[in-house]
């Protein structure tokens, strides 16, 4: 039985490292094939795994609005079927797609609506589904409309930023994204404790606390040379933590 586990959480608390590291889990367990989706807006996915990328599903989206009158139906099906096989990324063990940038004015909903069910029939071809998302989840309950195993909402250590977090779980619950388990990741925690203001305010939200994951000096080191997060050693402290949370999600099944 496959997963699809999605990331998520407001700008800049570490959705693509955390994303980046679950892969490489999966795929050392030999959880395989892996389909990676960038549905983040500012997407970055590839490069903290070192992932190059020719084409985004925004690109195709924006192209297919164009061709709208040219193709039939049928025929786009087909064009954006073999686009998106063009544009995914082919790695050990996983393959990525970035969604890109949002849509421009215009109408867009027939090559969403083609889109969606390109991306559907290509989920079916994995194992498991990983998607690193922005915290409006719009790639994944609108545009993808791919049922959420899991759903990681991650914080930064801060009361405001739990509460942040705690918002979206509730936003992801009126959306009406069909979410089976959810958790919360408080990440670039000072020696991996929580201080108390900040464990106050994850019990406010009513969130399960997955875990804390360590404030990672590896990780801090390679983003500042500009090399690929996923590059950090295997006991990292954040690596291990998130090895550890999804060991416990998938033993549980
Ligand atoms: N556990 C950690 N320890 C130290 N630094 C971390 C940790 N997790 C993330 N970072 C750093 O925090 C910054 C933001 O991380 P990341 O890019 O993963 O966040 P994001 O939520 O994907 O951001 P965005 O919203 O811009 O996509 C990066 O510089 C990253 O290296
Ligand atoms: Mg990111």
């Amino acid at each position: 039985m496959g997963f699809t586990i999605a990331v998520t959480g407001k700008g800049g608390v570490g959705k693509t490292t955390i994303s980046a590291l679950l892969i490489q889990r999966l795929v050392a367990r030999g959880e395989t094939p892996v389909l990676a989706v960038d549905a983040d807006s500012n997407a970055n996915l590839g490069e903290a795994l070192g992932v190059t990328f020719a084409a985004t599903v925004g690109g195709i989206r924006e192209d297919a609005r164009k061709e709208a009158n040219m193709l039939t139906g049928v025929a786009k099906q087909e064009f954006l079927d073999l686009r998106v096989q063009e544009a995914l990324a082919e790695q050990d063990g996983y393959d990525m797609i970035v969604m890109g940038r949002p849509e421009g004015p215009g109408c867009y909903c027939f090559a969403n609506n083609v889109l969606r069910d390109v991306i559907q029939r290509l989920a079916g071809n994995y194992r498991h589904v990983l998607v690193d998302s922005e915290a409006g989840l719009e790639h994944v309950s609108r545009r993808t409309l791919l049922k959420i195993d899991l759903l990681l909402i991650v914080s930064d250590c801060t009361v405001r930023g739990v509460r942040t977090a705690g918002r979206i779980a509730q936003l992801a619950d009126e959306m009406g994204t069909p979410v089976a388990t959810r958790g919360l990741l408080v990440n670039r925690v000072p020696d991996g404790v929580l201080p108390d203001g900040v464990a106050a305010a994850v019990a406010e939200t009513g969130l399960t606390l997955l875990a804390a994951i360590p404030l990672d000096a590896h990780v801090a080191a390679l983003d500042a040379g500009g090399i690929a997060v996923g590059d950090i050693p295997t006991d990292a402290p954040a690596r291990v933590t998130v090895n550890r949370v999804l060991d416990e999600f998938l033993n549980d099944k």
